[in-house]
């Protein structure tokens, strides 16, 4: 039996607070998913693995405000991150929650383990406390100013203007989130993982490791050699994973999300009666996908966490870091009404336009991208309708006005030929991309294939052609294209892929990547029910789209 090699891909966590957009999916859940879906095509074992992150204070904050439980808010937005992630196609093996019993029983050994292993002590600390609501005030239920760039209204565990992580204690004017009292100082007792002692550990790892974006580990090498500040993972609050042999202390968010990657394969590995071992702790290639935002965790904490567990876990193989999303100039906030949601975005377009668009503005790297609807009109309209959709289409309805079914190749012309290699060359091309996660040249080295194509087609001009066989062996050339297409595309567009199939009569189960270029269409198959693809962006709808926006 030959053993196939396994990848093990995971998206962060969504945080089940709010409503996802068009940022998330841009950095973190489409990447994983394009690499994903290739990864499948090329017939590997791989898994993709996500959950949404249903702990911490701004659920607890959320929920609060809602006037609603915990439970009941993470339930609600469990389900309708799920949905909307299925309508873009997503091919998770399990999206799983981090509240599940999986999850708190992971978290729970690791804590235990790291603290046999003598990773984490208890430290009395002050702490700041709220004597009007009678409780302790961690991280996002305390509001104040940076102290290191002077931003206000910033959480008390993470500044978002400059991007420091915060240590309890630090904001400056601390209030109160729920109701703008003072906090007061009060002592108790949390316990620290000794991140400190993980220093040269990490930075050998850091430094070893080559498949790690080198412009992040300079970056986070400098945090290791600047010293790393012993990690709180303990809090003073009921919502959470407790830790064990205490009654109201939880677990810290960030210290259960990360295991979420874990839980969830089991809880995947149970269901489909596989080893989740298999994926973690034995041969197998790891990838986190994640934005820029979170590096610190997925960089430091998180292979801190595997080492000192002592456990038999791989550390990350690859951890593909991308930059933020801006909408149209500005940050997204939900706050400021500033927000398109990825509900809003799918009431007016097919998923596959958003995955296009944010696949082409997306670099392997830390740069940020803007979304702006004009941008998206264009490259939707003179790109994907323009080249693809047009080639496809032309292609289908001469096929149908000949006949409707596949023409067979007789004694091709160089130019023929020549066509013929050009997919194959493009096939390589492609896939060379995709091994070393460069999705958006990957996109475009396809469009160009497209645009090849579309170019042989217009040359050809088999609408005026007298010969049959020339005809039939453009015509045959051409199918050989779309099918193609339809394949190589699998990964960025699936639902263009699959209609595609659907056109050229072709079983789902065909989308492999060994087919590319081969004769899949088969000569004398009959094309169905040829429409076009894709319809044109109108203005009107754009203006719209602004109006609505600015109006907020
Ligand atoms: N719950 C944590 C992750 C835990 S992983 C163990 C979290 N959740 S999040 O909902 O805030 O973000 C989810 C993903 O979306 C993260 O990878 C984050 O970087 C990404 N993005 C959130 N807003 C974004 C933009 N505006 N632009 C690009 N990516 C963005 O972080
Ligand atoms: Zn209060």
């Amino acid at each position: 039996m030959i053993l196939l090699p396994k990848i093990l891909i995971t998206a962060a966590l969504p945080y089940a607070n709010g409503p996802l957009h068009l940022g998330h999916i841009r950095s973190t859940y489409l990447p994983a998913d394009v690499f994903a879906r290739y990864q499948r095509l090329r017939g590997r074992d791989a898994i993709y693995i996500c959950a949404t992150d249903e702990h911490g204070t701004p659920i607890v904050a959320a929920a609060e405000k809602a006037k609603t439980t915990p439970q009941e808010f993470v339930d609600a937005y469990h389900a309708k991150d799920e949905k909307e992630f299925r309508q873009l196609g997503f091919s998770f093996d399990i999206f799983h929650r981090t509240s599940s019993a999986e999850n708190r029983a992971l978290a729970q050994r690791f804590f235990t383990r790291l603290k046999e292993n003598g990773h984490i002590y208890e430290k009395e600390v002050e702490y700041a406390y709220c004597e009007n609501c009678k409780r302790f005030l961690p991280d996002r239920f305390v509001v104040g100013t940076c102290p290191h760039c002077a931003a206000q209204g910033i959480y008390s565990d993470y500044c978002e203007n400059c991007g420091r992580a915060l240590h309890g204690g630090e904001l400056k004017e601390p209030r109160c989130i729920t109701c703008g009292s003072k906090p007061v100082s009060r002592r108790t007792r949390h316990y620290f993982l000794k991140l400190s002692s993980f220093s040269e550990k990490l930075g050998t790892w850091l430094k070893s490791n080559r498949n790690l974006q080198p412009e992040v580990v300079n970056y986070v090498y400098n945090w290791v050699k600047g010293g790393l500040i012993d990690w709180d993972i303990s809090r003073d609050m009921g919502w959470g994973v407790p830790i064990p042999g205490e009654k109201e202390k939880v677990l810290y968010v960030w210290f259960d999300a990360p295991i979420g990657y874990v839980s969830s394969t089991q809880a995947w590995a149970e269901k489909s009666g596989k080893k989740w071992e298999d994926y973690w702790k034995g041969d197998s290639t790891i990838y986190h996908f994640i934005g820029k935002d979170i590096i610190y965790h997925h960089y430091l904490f998180w292979p801190a966490m595997l080492m000192g567990s002592d456990d038999g876990f791989r550390l990350p193989d690859y951890i593909p870091t991308r930059g933020y999303l801006n909408l149209e100039g500005r940050k997204f906030s939900k706050s400021k009404n500033w927000f398109v949601s990825l509900e809003d975005f799918l009431r007016e377009f097919p998923a596959d336009y958003l995955r296009y668009y944010e696949t082409v503005i997306t670099g392997y790297d830390l740069q940020d991208a803007d979304f702006a609807w004009k941008d998206f009109q264009q490259r939707i309209n003179n790109e994907l309708v323009a080249n693809l959709g047009n080639f496809i289409h032309r292609t289908l309805v001469l096929i149908t006005k000949n006949g409707g079914k596949i023409p067979e190749l007789k004694g091709p012309d160089e130019r023929d030929s020549g066509m013929l290699d050009a997919i194959a060359k493009a096939k390589e091309d492609v896939a060379e991309r995709l091994e070393r996660v460069e999705l958006r040249d990957a996109l475009e080295r396809v469009m160009a294939l497209s645009a090849e194509l579309n170019k042989y087609l217009s040359d050809k001009e088999p609408w005026k052609e007298k010969d049959a066989a020339k005809v039939g062996n453009c015509l045959h050339v051409c199918s050989r294209g779309v099918a193609a297409l339809a394949i190589l595309l699998e990964p960025f567009l699936p639902f263009t892929s699959r209609r595609i199939f659907e056109m050229l009569g072709l079983d789902a189960s065909l989308l492999k990547w060994e087919n590319i270029g081969t004769e899949i269409p088969k000569p004398g198959a009959a094309v169905v029910d040829v429409k076009p693809l894709y319809a044109k962006v109108p203005d009107e709808k754009i203006e719209e789209l602004e109006a609505a926006l600015r109006k907020g």
